[in-house]
């Protein structure tokens, strides 16, 4: 995996991409087109991503709750997702992208689950980003499974219920292979989680926009980028202490 060119720089930046439908309701656009447009915004971040050696991006492309929306809306969704893994896969490759699929992908029809499985096979060699799309996902269902394969692993008699500590469960979760989630930006005014990727945010920073999700490009990604060089993270310890360390 590359290295960050600097301590600055967010090891692995997480987003909720919101918004989409306010930008196409102040165009008089059905909501599918804010989400159409929400793909070019999509791509201005993984090379902002490239650009700057952050090495994980992880996206909340669509939540556990999103089946929720009409059936018209999550079934644009779907199709879009069909259309971009069909067009991006080849460049994403291209560029050294490692791609991921996290959430309970059993929901979704056959053939999307194939073509999802199908990139993550492809670029699974790749290490300059890698790119998680949470996809039915939640952050709760993440660590219910996590807590079902510790629970599995104990009955078997493969592990010692003391051996269960945070290094060890962290490895259950969707996300054990990347670093931590260091940025936390979430577009479109609202300031809240929306069960996110909740056990990885135990220490993130978070950076809150208002700018609609297909506004966002590579200048609103370093200016969160800047905001998060400017935070003192003190894990706990006091601010003499950071600064002497
Ligand atoms: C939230 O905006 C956005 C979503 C539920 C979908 C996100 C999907 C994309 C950006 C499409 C491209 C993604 C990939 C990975 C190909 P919202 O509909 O809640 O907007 P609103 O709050 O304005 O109604």
């Amino acid at each position: 995996m590359t290295t960050s060119p600097n301590n600055y720089v967010p090891r692995h930046i997480g987003i909720v991409m919101d918004g989409n439908g306010r930008w196409a309701k102040a165009r008089h656009r059905p909501r599918s087109f804010g989400h159409n447009a929400g793909r070019k915004a999509v791509r201005e971040v993984v090379e902002g991503c490239l650009r700057h050696g952050v090495q994980a991006l992880t996206l909340f492309a669509f939540s556990s709750e999103n089946w929720q929306r009409p059936e018209e809306e999550v079934g644009a969704l779907l199709d879009l997702f069909v259309r971009a893994l069909d067009k991006e896969v080849d460049e994403l490759h291209g560029n050294g992208v490692r791609l991921r699929f996290i959430g309970d992908l059993d929901a979704f029809e056959k053939p999307l689950q194939r073509r999802m499985l199908e990139a993550m096979r492809r670029t699974a060699g790749n290490d300059k980003l890698h790119m998680n799309i949470a996809v039915n996902y939640g952050g709760r269902w993440d660590i219910v499974q996590a807590a079902r394969k510790a629970a599995m692993a104990v009955a078997r008699g493969d592990l010692a219920i003391e051996a269960i500590d945070e290094a060890a469960f962290d490895r259950w979760t969707s996300l054990s292979e990347v670093p931590p989630l260091d940025l936390f930006i979430r577009t479109g005014g609202d300031r809240r989680v929306s069960n996110f990727l909740l056990w990885q945010l135990a220490y993130a920073e978070l950076y809150f926009t208002d700018t609609l999700w297909p506004d966002f490009n590579q200048i609103s990604l370093q200016h969160a980028i800047n905001d998060f060089a400017r935070r003192e993270r003190r894990f706990g310890r006091t601010g003499d202490q950071v600064a002497q360390a």
